[in-house]
């Protein structure tokens, strides 16, 4: 049976919650005792409780069991004593796990110096608590890595997160314990991957950025929603096919004003938001931004501009303390070519001709460039701003002809 135990009062000093029995503060963390109803268990209860924490406290009667026999006095029956010191806790503890990665938590599992030492006459319970012992060495170094990236507590807006790298993006940092602003055009492909996010369910707001109106709105119902930003992630963008010879100025206008003039206008709303949090920025650019292609004229450009928008904006907001980084993909099979209008025959052409340009012979996955985009809004990035990182098989760094050789239908 579980209970609920208050946290006893505790003092404020200098604007630090501070128990009465030392620096030491346990407020506003819950802590999850087994064995509580006795002994140690209890008495750890009870000094967690005077350190303000917030207690779910548990017990039949006591979470460690222990009988006495030995090799010579043996029984399958006493073996049974792993049920509740070692199977227990495997059980609880994959159960808790995906909690405790959020919070950055931590475990601690009551051991004994039996299974440090061997003790005489106490076989089943010294071999239990060595395998104890063995358990919190292998789930430490399994848990290290992912409670080294965690967004538990931080509110992260992406746009474009109704279809490709900006759903996947939306995916993972879920996953990864961030509160969700999302947002697209599509209603229902927003909807589906605010499913697929699972719980808690990200706030979901559609709108075309290219609309002002809709650019405010964003901001606006995301900080009514939550009160906060924390990361900001600009992936939408659209491109089309055109060269000097045959690109319009409405193909330019179309590009400009969704590709740099809309995270212009997004950044400029969230910057005041993020600089109360000392959050970051995250453009989505891409290697077109780092390498010239032919045939795709007015998209270069705009990649080109947010990657110099990207270095300018982390200067100007360095000495506030709010990294701005930009990650630039190699091709990666999304929607963003069938948008264009071409067929699926032609985009199959076209990304196997995309193969050659990357040097790893391969296109990217949508969850490579997530994985990147998390990392540079990450604590592991604090170091990083004003980076135009690619992400692109190493396309960046070849010599190969860039030729999108296609033309629509
Ligand atoms: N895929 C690649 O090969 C590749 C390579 C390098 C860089 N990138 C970059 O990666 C980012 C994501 O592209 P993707 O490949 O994932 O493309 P995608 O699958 O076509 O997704 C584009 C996203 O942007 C949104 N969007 C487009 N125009 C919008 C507008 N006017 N208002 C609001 N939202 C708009 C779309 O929303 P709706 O669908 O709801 O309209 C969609 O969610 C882009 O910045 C792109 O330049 C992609």
């Amino acid at each position: 049976m579980a209970t609920k135990i208050s946290p006893s009062p505790t003092l404020k000093r200098g604007g630090w919650w501070i128990s009465e029995l030392g620096v030491m503060s346990f407020t506003g963390k819950v802590i999850l005792i087994t064995g509580a109803s006795s002994g140690i268990g209890a008495e750890t209860a009870k000094h967690f409780a005077q350190l303000g924490a917030l207690l779910s406290i548990t017990g039949l009667n006591n979470a460690a069991i222990v009988e006495l026999c030995s090799t010579e006095t043996p029984s399958l029956e006493q073996y049974n004593i792993f049920n509740v010191n070692i199977r227990s806790v495997f059980q609880l503890t994959t159960l808790a796990v995906p909690y405790l990665i959020k919070t950055k938590g931590n475990i601690i599992n009551v051991s004994s110096v039996t299974g440090l030492r061997p003790l005489k006459n106490n076989l089943p319970y010294c071999m239990s608590k060595a395998a104890l012992d063995q358990f919190t060495r292998c789930v430490a170094l399994e848990l290290h890595h992912d409670r080294c990236m965690s967004f538990a507590g931080k509110v992260v807006l992406i746009t474009g997160a109704s279809s490709g790298i900006g759903a996947e993006t939306a995916i993972h940092f879920a996953q990864l314990g961030a509160s969700l602003s999302i947002t697209g055009r599509n209603k229902h492909n927003l909807e589906k991957v605010a499913e697929q996010c699972g719980q808690p369910k990200p706030f979901s707001v559609t709108g075309d950025l290219a609309n002002e109106n809709d650019v405010k709105n964003i901001i606006d119902s995301t900080i009514k929603h939550y009160g906060k930003i924390d990361v900001l992630v600009n992936n939408a963008a659209i491109t089309e096919f055109g060269s000097i010879e045959t690109a319009s100025l409405e193909q330019y206008d179309n590009i400009f004003k969704v590709n740099v003039r809309s995270v212009l206008q997004l950044t400029t709303l969230a910057v005041p938001h993020l600089i109360k949090t000392k959050g970051n920025i995250v453009n989505v650019s891409s290697v077109a931004g780092l390498r010239p292609l032919k045939n795709n004229l007015s998209y270069c450009m705009s990649k080109a501009a947010l990657d110099q928008f990207t270095r300018c904006v982390a200067l100007e907001l360095a000495s506030r303390q709010v990294r701005v980084n930009s990650v630039n993909p190699g091709a990666v099979s999304t929607n963003i070519l069938r948008n264009t209008g071409l067929t699926q025959e032609q985009i199959k052409i076209l990304l196997e001709q995309l193969k050659e340009g990357h040097a790893l012979g391969r296109i990217g996955d949508t969850l490579e460039i997530a994985k990147t985009i998390a990392f540079l809004a990450s604590d592991d990035a604090s170091f990083m701003t004003g980076v135009t990182m690619p992400v692109d098989g190493g396309w960046h760094a070849t010599s190969a002809q860039s030729n999108l050789n296609i033309t629509r239908q």
